[in-house]
């Protein structure tokens, strides 16, 4: 029996990857482990609980107000221990966090297989997102194996020098996450409030968005709020504390907006599959989204997801507060325009990119 050891930390690690350790879990080929960092703690315990996933190993490392190089330096230094115990076969990280970076170099150092979930994506501008590209484009050259969402990740990484038989294109484990939380009986107290309304979800959280751009985008959401009696706006906010310091500043005392704590991944699907628009500098949900039928207004300079503004699900907006305000008030005024951004047809997969990583780890492992 093979040992897969899957590490994550973050919540949008968490989302998808617990679908993988569910499905790697049903396979009498693999001795399938678990190790959280803890990067999050509310954020990923939510996750965890969501999806019944129990960890093996919790390496505990966030701290209030921590900087990248804490981060990366607890993971590095907790994680050396923990997979000399366990001496995987292969190592599974997802995407472009410290946790991801920091568990594959460790990895390296210990010549340990690795196996990248979410690979290839590429803005090719290590300042956005940040730090994320960076990250990302580092465990690309560590990984053995890489499991592209998309043929354009593919090619982006087959342009770097790999190797073709390394990397598979799998679709987005994200997708098959959504066939499980989303639910037509599904209530919550907030959707209730907004019932009969126009709901717009509102999230945020990057790093370079922090200070000025996030306020402006929450400004420009004030705004669209406040000269729209037909808009209701949610805004589930990330436990950053910068974060929600941005929203107490720009968001309170306006009757049609309501802030609450982070939604569980179930909660927050449905939140979306009953929204009218949703605006974000999220990473994740610019990919579930559409395959809710749901329009997303990027408030991002850049993205790795192209695929999505190219099949018209997404648009990328900046964080120019007069820019997010007439892309909204377009969407709310001009049907043909949403009716074309909803109907944009989901690239990131069919909702088996699971069944499909742990297929190909049989045969390779
Ligand atoms: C991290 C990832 C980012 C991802 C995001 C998803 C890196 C470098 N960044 O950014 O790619 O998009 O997660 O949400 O890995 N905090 C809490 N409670 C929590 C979670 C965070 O208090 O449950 C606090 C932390 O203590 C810290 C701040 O929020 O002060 C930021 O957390 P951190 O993990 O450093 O970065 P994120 O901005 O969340
Ligand atoms: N999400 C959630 N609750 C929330 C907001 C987001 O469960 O209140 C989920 C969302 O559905 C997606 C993931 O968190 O799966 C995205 O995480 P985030 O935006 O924090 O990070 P990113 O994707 O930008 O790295």
């Amino acid at each position: 029996m093979k040992t897969v050891m899957l590490v994550f930390g973050t919540r949008p690690e968490a989302v998808k990857m617990c679908p993988l350790v569910n499905e790697l879990k049903t396979r009498a080929a693999f001795r399938t482990v678990v190790c959280v960092t803890g990067q999050h703690r509310q954020l990923l315990d939510q996750v965890l609980k969501a999806f019944c996933v129990v960890p093996d190993c919790d390496l505990s490392v966030m701290q209030e107000g921590q900087t990248l190089s804490d981060v990366t330096t607890a993971v590095l230094t907790r994680i050396r221990p923990v997979l000399e115990r366990t001496g995987p076969d292969i190592v599974l990280v997802h995407g472009d966090t410290s946790t991801a970076f920091a568990a594959a170099l460790a990895c390296f150092y210990l010549q340990i297989p690795v196996g990248h979930v979410e690979a290839g994506l590429r803005t090719y501008n290590t300042r956005a997102p940040y730090p994320e590209e960076f990250n990302r484009r580092a465990i690309g050259i560590i990984a053995q194996y890489g499991f592209a969402p998309t043929e354009e990740a593919r090619q982006n990484l087959l342009r770097e020098g790999r190797r073709p038989e390394e990397i598979y294109v799998t679709g987005n484990t994200v997708i098959d996450a959504l066939k499980t939380t989303v639910r037509d009986d599904y209530t919550h107290p907030e959707l209730e409030w907004a019932r009969g309304s126009r709901l717009i979800l509102l999230t945020a959280h990057r790093r370079e968005s922090l200070g000025e751009p996030m306020r402006r985008m929450f400004r420009a959401v004030r705004r669209i709020a406040e000269e729209r009696p037909e808009v209701r706006v949610v805004c589930p906010l990330h436990s950053n504390p910068a974060v929600r310091r941005a929203a107490e500043a720009e968001l309170t005392g306006c009757d049609r907006i309501h802030v609450i704590g982070p939604l569980e991944p179930p909660d927050f699907h449905n939140f979306m599959a009953r929204s009218f628009l949703i605006l974000t500098d999220s990473g994740g949900i610019q990919e579930e989204a559409p395959a809710l039928g749901r329009p997303v207004l990027v408030m991002r300079e850049t993205t790795e997801r192209p695929e999505g503004v190219r099949a018209g699900a997404l648009r990328l907006v900046g964080t120019d507060e007069e820019a997010i305000c007439r892309n909204c008030r377009e969407l709310l005024e001009n049907r043909e325009a949403y009716d074309a951004m909803a109907r944009a047809v989901n690239p990131y997969g069919d909702g088996t990119a699971c069944r499909r990583i742990a297929d190909i780890l049989e045969q390779a492992l």
